[in-house]
């Protein structure tokens, strides 16, 4: 067994008693109740899950396993002459809970290594789509093909022990987690560079052969490690991480949970907001003829989306009632790297203009800037400039931090997802309301 999937076996072992004496002995105790806005909302602040690999505060922003962003970038082993941490060292902690040392964080990168050999009816299926399908369309069907590779189903059908789940699981998660940025890469490069695809290098990490497989220089091998990390979990109510929990829920294998994450991953209100932003922005920039507008100019362009019947993408967020940390993380980057960028200039005058005009209006209840606003901006500064494809790099993040939610979630034995329904007419009654 590898050293990490001991330390994981030890944890889990650990952690079990702890969930089975919550649910034998205090399964009745309340932690909420739930109003008819919530039901037709959206669910909103319903407390109904659980996980210990992230928790969003909506005034502090996101921990995981209990680190803020900046303290999550600062403990973590860091890639010898580069600003940011191995991406590895990263999904220790978040299946652990532990910081790992400089050994621990390379003995996952080896691991890495050797489970990312990508079968090549994968590439043969993306060449026979259509080259103008929608990357995360190309990207989830890439992911779902390799089902059939599911050491979770084999066991299953042969038989294993429920206590033995989250074993298989792990197995599958780190054979996945291991070949997205390859599929990733291999589908910008043959949607977007005349299929001129660059193979990986197995000297590097996961970061560095990512940007190495996009052809991009440094630092994008640290844009891609910050990346990786700042989109990869944000507690489990977000339709991407709910979607893959729920459908895992069913013993669904990895691979038709993570494909179902990434389809959640792609609509406009969620991650698909990170290309509204740089559309958005590129039609402010065509009218103002390439020209930096003032504030009062920019202000204009906010109102006139928002008396159109539409969202300004990359502001507002369901649980945050603050700047997201991750925008402030990428902030810090580009101030460092691109202080001078015109997008970025763009960026910093909607920082100051858009929240008091989403407050004057009175609806967003969150009028900030979340994670999007800030990431096209990077991508396209190091001449990522097809913005559709800015999900996929989300989603390759968002794929490490919802792996180790399923892992755990089998670990701990969490049932297959089942909320309750009622119809109009039941809220009618419950409310009091007489026909
Ligand atoms: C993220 C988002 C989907 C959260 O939705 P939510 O939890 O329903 O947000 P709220 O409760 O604050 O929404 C209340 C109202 O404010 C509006 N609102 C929220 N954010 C807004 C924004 N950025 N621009 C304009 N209106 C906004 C909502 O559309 C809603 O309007 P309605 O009452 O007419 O339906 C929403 O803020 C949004 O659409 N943002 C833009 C897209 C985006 O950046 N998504 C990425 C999220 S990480």
């Amino acid at each position: 067994m590898s050293m990490i999937k001991e330390k994981l076996k030890e944890k889990i072992e650990g952690w079990r008693p702890r969930t089975t004496m919550l649910l034998k002995e205090y399964g009745k105790v309340q932690i909420g109740e739930v109003t008819i806005a919530q039901a037709i909302g959206g669910m909103r602040g319903v407390k109904c899950l659980v996980t210990d690999i992230s928790y969003l505060d909506p005034m502090e922003g996101i921990r995981f396993r209990g680190y803020t962003i900046p303290e999550t970038l600062k403990a973590l082993p860091k890639v010898p002459g580069r600003e940011m941490p191995y991406v590895e060292g990263f999904i220790y902690l978040l299946l652990t809970g532990d910081i790992p040392t400089e050994e621990q964080a390379l003995e996952l990168v080896e691991e890495f290594k050797k489970r990312h050999k990508t079968p090549d009816y994968v590439f043969d299926m993306i060449k026979a789509l259509p080259k103008d399908s929608h990357p995360m369309a190309i990207f989830a069907a890439a992911i779902v093909a390799m089902q059939r590779e599911s050491i979770f189903v084999k066991k299953y059908n042969e038989g294993i022990s429920k206590m033995d789940y989250w074993e298989p699981t792990y197995e599958d998660a780190m054979n996945l987690l291991a070949r997205l940025p390859e599929i990733a890469a291999f589908i910008y490069r043959w949607k977007y560079r005349d299929g001129d695809i660059i193979p990986p290098d197995p000297n590097l990490d996961m970061g560095g052969n990512f940007a190495h497989m996009m052809g991009i220089d440094k630092p994008y091998d640290d844009v891609a490690r910050l990346y990786f990390i700042l989109h990869s979990d944000h507690e489990s109510g977000n339709v991407s991480a709910h979607t893959g929990h729920l459908v895992a829920s069913a013993l669904s294998d990895i691979y038709y949970s993570i494909s179902a994450l990434i389809d959640g991953l792609a609509g406009p209100l969620h991650g698909l907001a990170n290309q509204e932003v740089l559309r958005w922005i590129q039609g402010v920039m065509d009218e103002m003829g390439g020209k930096i507008p003032t504030e009062e100019e920019m202000k204009k362009f906010v109102w006139d989306t928002l008396n159109s019947g539409q969202v300004v993408p990359g502001f507002g967020h369901a649980v945050l009632r603050k700047t997201d940390p991750r925008y402030q993380a990428q902030r810090e980057f580009c101030l460092k790297h691109l202080p001078d960028d015109d997008i970025f200039k763009y960026v910093d005058i909607l920082y100051k203009v858009v929240p008091p005009i989403l407050e004057e209006q009175g609806k967003a209840k969150n009028p900030w800037p979340n994670v999007d606003a800030q990431s096209g901006v990077i991508q396209w500064y190091y001449g990522l400039r097809e913005y559709d494809f800015y999900t996929v790099l989300f989603g390759i993040g968002r794929a490490i931090g919802v792996c180790s939610n399923i892992i755990w979630d089998r670990a701990l034995g969490y049932p297959i997802e089942r909320p309750k329904s009622l119809t109009t007419a039941m809220l009618e009654e419950v409310a009091g309301i007489k026909k």
